[in-house]
C-alpha cells in the first residue's frame, strides 16, 4: 500500500478520512505530526486518508510520504484547502491547480464554510473553483452545510439543495468528494447526531444522483464519536478539523471500528 491509491480502484465508494489543518502547523510541526502518526497507524487498507495542510507544508508532507514514511500501511494523499479558478494571473494571494499538482497534492477542499463566511466565497465562486480543480487534475472536496438559524427555520433541506444546484454546475461527479458540514457543529464540540447526519447525506446523494460520490460528515468529529458516525450506512467518511491536529486522536479516527447499527 503506498502513496498513490488510484481513484476508481474500488467498485464501491471509498472510505475517505480527511484532515483539515486549517491555518495550523509550520513545516517542522507538520513533519513531527507525520512521524508520530506513522507509529500509530495500523493496516487499514480499506480507507483513504487525505491530509489538507497549509500551502507552506504541502511539499514537506508530500516528500515525507514519498520518502521516509513511504511504508505507511494506510493510503495517504495530500490536499490543499483552496484553489483559484484561473490557470495563472493577477490574483494576489491565490493559488492555481497546477502549482498544487506539481508539488504532489491530489485533493483540495473547496467552499469550506470559513471561506464562505470570512472571504466572500459564494456558490458561484465555489463552482468556478471546483471546475478549475478538476480541469487541473485535483479531486475537490466541496463543503456544504447550514447555519443554526437556517436549521431552526426548517430550511436545511432547501438550503443544501440550493448550494448543490448552484455549486455543482458542470462538475464531474466521477471525481468529486462532498462534505456535509453543518456550520453550527464546526469547532463547537456540538456534533450533529449521527442519524441526522446520515439523513442529510442520504438527501444529498438522492439530490445529486451520484451513487459513486463519497459523501463525508464534518463538524466536531472526534475519537469519541467516529465509530458511531461510521456505523451509519450513508456516511462514507469524515472531514476532521481540530481533532486532525493531534496524531494520536487522528490515528484513532482513521482506525475507526464502526459500531454495528
Ligand atoms: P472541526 O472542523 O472538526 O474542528 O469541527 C471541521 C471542519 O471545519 O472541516
Amino acid at each position: 500500500m503506498g502513496y498513490t491509491l488510484a481513484w476508481g480502484d474500488r467498485l464501491l465508494r471509498p472510505v475517505v478520512i480527511a484532515g483539515n489543518w486549517k491555518m495550523h502547523k509550520t513545516r517542522p510541526e507538520a513533519a513531527a505530526f507525520l512521524r508520530q502518526f506513522h507509529g500509530l497507524v495500523g493496516s487499514w487498507a480499506d480507507r483513504q486518508v487525505v491530509l489538507c495542510v497549509p500551502y507552506t507544508a504541502l511539499a514537506t508532507v508530500v516528500d515525507l510520504l514519498k520518502g521516509e514514511l513511504a511504508a505507511l500501511p494506510v493510503a495517504m494523499a495530500v490536499g490543499a484547502q483552496n484553489v483559484h479558478w484561473a490557470e495563472q494571473g493577477a490574483f494576489t494571494g491565490e493559488i492555481a491547480a497546477a502549482m498544487l499538482t506539481e508539488i504532489g497534492a491530489r485533493y483540495t477542499i473547496v467552499g469550506h464554510s470559513e471561506r464562505r463566511e470570512w472571504f466572500g466565497e459564494t456558490d458561484e465562486t465555489v463552482n468556478r473553483r471546483l471546475l478549475a480543480a478538476q480541469r487541473g487534475g485535483l479531486i475537490p472536496i466541496v463543503c456544504v452545510g447550514e447555519t443554526k438559524g437556517i436549521r431552526e427555520q426548517g430550511q436545511t433541506e432547501t438550503w443544501i439543495r440550493s448550494q448543490l444546484d448552484r455549486g455543482l454546475v458542470d462538475v464531474d461527479l466521477g471525481r468529486l468528494v462532498i462534505a456535509y458540514e453543518p456550520i453550527w457543529a464546526i469547532g463547537t464540540g456540538d456534533t450533529c447526531a449521527a442519524t441526522e447526519a446520515n439523513r442529510v447525506i442520504a438527501l444529498i446523494r438522492e439530490h445529486i444522483g451520484g451513487e459513486q460520490v463519497p459523501i463525508l460528515y464534518g463538524g466536531s468529529v472526534k475519537a469519541s464519536n467516529i465509530d458511531e458516525l461510521m456505523a451509519q450506512p450513508e456516511i462514507d467518511g469524515v472531514l476532521v478539523g481540530g481533532a486532525s491536529l493531534d496524531p494520536q486522536e487522528f490515528a484513532r479516527i482513521v482506525g475507526f471500528q464502526p459500531l454495528s447499527s
